[in-house]
C-alpha cells in the first residue's frame, strides 16, 4: 500500500495514524500530475473529488498518464468524484456533522462562484471543531473543475490508457452498475489499464 499527497500535514498527520494502528504504508509527499513509481500496482484509487483539484485538461490528462505508468497491464484505477448534471443548482451546499468522543466537527460546504463555460467552481470549506468548551474554525475556498458525464467520457477516451469497466455511485452497489449519463451525481468510475 502506498498513498501521497501534495499537503506535508496532511501526510505528518497520515503517518501518526498509521503508527498508532500499528499499520505500515509507504505515504509520502508527491504531486499527481507528475508522479512516478518504481513497482507497478494492481489497483489504484483516488476518491471524494481530489481529481477535481486538478486545474485544467493538461493536468487531467499527465496525471491520467502518470496512473496508467504505475499500474500493470489489466489494473484498475477507482475514480471517485461529482459530476454536474445539465439542471444541476449552481448555488449548492452541503452540511454533515461528526463526532468522536469529546470532539464534534460540523462541516459546511458551500459555492461562492460558478463558472460553467471556464469550467470551474470555487467551493468554501468551513469547518467547526469543538472539545470541552474549546471552538476551532477554519476556512478554506478550492477551485475545483467542473466535469458533465460527457466532459469526462470524452476525457477518457482522448488517450489510449484506460477503458471504462464499470461506473458506481456513492452507495456503492457493487451487482448494480450505472450508466455514464446526465442522471450521475456521485460517480465512481472503474477503469482498465489497457
Ligand atoms: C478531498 S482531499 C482528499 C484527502 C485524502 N487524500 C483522502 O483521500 O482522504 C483532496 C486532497 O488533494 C490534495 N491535492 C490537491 N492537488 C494535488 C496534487 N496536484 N497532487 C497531490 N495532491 C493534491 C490536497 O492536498 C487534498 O489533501
Amino acid at each position: 500500500m502506498a498513498g501521497f499527497d501534495l499537503s506535508e500535514p496532511a501526510i505528518k498527520y497520515l503517518k501518526r495514524r498509521l503508527r498508532r494502528s500499528r499499520l505500515s504504508a509507504e505515504v509520502y509527499v508527491d504531486d499527481m500530475t507528475e508522479f512516478r513509481r518504481k513497482k507497478k500496482a494492481d489497483v489504484g484509487y483516488c476518491m471524494i473529488n481530489t481529481f477535481r483539484h486538478l486545474a485544467n485538461e493538461a493536468e487531467a490528462i499527465s496525471h491520467l498518464k502518470c496512473v496508467a505508468a504505475a499500474l500493470r497491464k489489466g489494473g484498475i484505477y477507482i475514480l471517485g468524484l461529482h459530476l454536474l448534471p445539465p439542471d444541476a443548482d449552481e448555488e449548492d451546499g452541503e452540511r454533515w456533522t461528526a463526532r468522536h468522543g469529546q470532539t464534534k466537527v460540523t462541516m459546511t460546504l458551500r459555492v461562492l462562484e460558478f463558472h460553467r463555460r471556464q469550467r470551474y467552481e470555487i467551493v468554501r470549506f468551513s469547518m467547526r471543531v469543538s472539545r470541552a468548551g474549546r471552538d476551532l474554525r477554519f476556512r478554506t475556498d478550492y477551485r475545483l473543475r467542473i466535469y458533465t458525464a460527457a466532459q469526462m467520457k470524452a476525457l477518457i477516451n482522448s488517450g489510449p490508457e484506460f477503458e471504462l469497466l464499470n461506473v458506481y455511485d456513492f452507495c456503492y452497489e457493487i451487482e448494480e452498475p450505472l450508466k455514464l449519463n446526465d442522471d450521475l451525481g456521485d460517480t465512481v468510475l472503474i477503469l482498465q489499464r489497457r
